[in-house]
């Protein structure tokens, strides 16, 4: 069994962490609730607005707002819960302090929660090694119209991926409209879309001379996310402080 304190309860992928408990009462259970509206909030389990030094789990998974870093970060240190933290948007400074923090207590941090996405993060490395610089690389990420991050995290954590592989070459170009160039070799393009009520995808182009591979991955469920960030909450209930992320998980 897996106790788990949600942050974000009251949210979209809040509601599809709790169904996905629901259907798995044996292995997991919501101990609490954690929201900034916790407007009609009916569920089997105590939500409030601010964490609660009464609440005790084996593990927090949060899937709110960067907004709430600081007392999520704070909550985790003081009671010794490891936490999973699946929210996207976050700036270098609030990243660093996650990064900080994982010297205290376990951190699982994945801009992507889902096995898919990880198998193309494998790929698209590979990728890399074979073509090198014979090839361009352009990423296209979809999302629904209510994000409000741009681009998405995974993108970067794409590029970041491939660039890890080219010793750190690559700079990113988020739009072309005010430059009027050709497109250099040390480019990576991100470009986002957003509509309608796409959940997510990811699209990798490799496109060199005379011919193109593209890597993609969909989702068309956010329980994708939702129930990785469930399996990574019962990896790191025993774990020691540190930095962990889906390369870890082991699936
Ligand atoms: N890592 C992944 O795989 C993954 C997958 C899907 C979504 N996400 C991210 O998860 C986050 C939530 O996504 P969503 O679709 O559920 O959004 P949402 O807007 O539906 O839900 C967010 C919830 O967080 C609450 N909230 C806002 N600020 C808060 C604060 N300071 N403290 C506590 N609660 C607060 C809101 O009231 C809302 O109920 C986003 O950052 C999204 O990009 C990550």
């Amino acid at each position: 069994m897996t106790t788990i304190i949600l942050n974000g309860a009251n949210g979209k992928m809040g509601k599809n962490v709790i169904e996905i408990v629901e259907e798995n009462k044996d292995s997991y259970k919501i101990v609490a609730g954690v929201d900034k509206n916790i407007e009609k909030s009916i569920y089997n389990f105590e939500i409030s607005t601010d964490f609660e030094d009464k609440y005790k789990a084996d593990a927090i998974i949060d899937f709110s707002h960067p907004d709430s870093l600081d007392s999520l970060l704070e909550f985790s240190k003081k009671n010794k819960i490891p936490l999973v933290i699946a929210t996207t948007g976050y700036n270098e400074e609030q990243i660093e302090k996650i990064k900080l923090a994982s010297k205290e207590t376990p951190i699982f941090f994945t801009f992507n929660m889902s096995l898919g996405i990880n198998l193309l993060l494998s790929l698209v490395k590979k990728s890399y090694k074979v073509l090198q610089d014979n090839f361009d690389v352009e990423i296209v990420e979809k999302h629904h119209n209510q994000k409000i991050d741009a681009p998405s995290g995974t993108a970067l954590m794409i590029a970041d991926a491939i660039n890890e592989e080219a010793n750190n070459k690559f700079q990113y170009i988020y739009n072309r409209q005010n430059v009027r160039k050709k497109r250099e070799k040390n480019e990576i393009g991100i470009h986002s879309i957003r509509a309608g009520t796409i959940v997510g995808e990811h699209e990798v182009i490799f496109s060199g001379k005379d011919e193109t591979i593209s890597i993609t991955h969909t989702a068309t469920s956010k329980k994708v996310f939702a129930f990785g960030a469930i399996r990574a909450a019962e990896f790191i209930k025993d774990k020691k402080p540190g930095l962990y992320s889906m390369e870890d998980l082991n699936l």
